[in-house]
């Protein structure tokens, strides 16, 4: 792959799953719990999601879950890791948060595998969430299960002007 990748980043589309699942197969290191992933996988069928490609490829994917006017998560994302470290996951956060913006949005939370469970795959995806100026909101032990810790993490886009 090319050191400088002409990639572009799509609209928030439906639908996505058979382009998305297999990025998500091919990061067992992340998403190798098959019951969470098949979860994951009728997600993003349902929710608005972001694709960066590359020529008709996709190399990468990020999904949106809405929850009230103010507040919007990143319900899964993930990128090819022939791709890794190339901008891709900067730029479809930074996408998200242009459509999240101009929708009134000023909450953004991720959840992410708690540093309380080692594992250096989810440490660098806490450090990328933290470069994208995510900051670790709380801890919720039991959500995905005791072996499972959870960390919130949140970023403020900013408040809405005064009506
Ligand atoms: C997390 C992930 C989406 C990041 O995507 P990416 O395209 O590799 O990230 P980027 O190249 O845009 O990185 C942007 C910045 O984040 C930080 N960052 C990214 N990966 C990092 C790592 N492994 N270690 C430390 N910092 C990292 C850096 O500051 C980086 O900027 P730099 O390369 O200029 O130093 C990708 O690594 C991935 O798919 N991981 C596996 C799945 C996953 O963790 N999904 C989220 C689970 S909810």
């Amino acid at each position: 792959m090319d050191q400088l990748l002409a990639f572009t980043i799509t609209e928030p589309l439906l639908g996505q799953s058979a382009v998305c699942e297999p990025i998500l197969r091919a990061l067992p290191d992340w998403f190798g719990i098959e019951e969470a992933t098949r979860q994951y996988v009728r997600e993003i069928e349902i929710l608005p999601t972001l694709l960066a490609l590359y020529e008709d490829r996709v190399l990468g994917f990020l999904t949106l879950k809405q929850h009230s006017p103010y507040a919007a998560e990143i319900c899964v994302m993930g990128v090819l890791q022939l791709a890794h470290r190339r901008g891709i996951g900067r730029a479809l956060v930074a996408q998200a948060e242009v459509v999240l913006r101009a929708q009134g949005v000023e909450f953004f939370q991720v959840k992410t595998l708690a540093p309380t469970y080692p594992d250096p795959g989810y440490a660098r995806t806490r450090a990328f969430y933290e470069a994208q100026g995510f900051r670790p909101l709380e801890i919720l032990p039991t959500l995905w299960g005791a072996e499972n810790p959870c960390l919130v993490m949140i970023k403020f886009l900013g408040a809405l002007p005064e009506s």
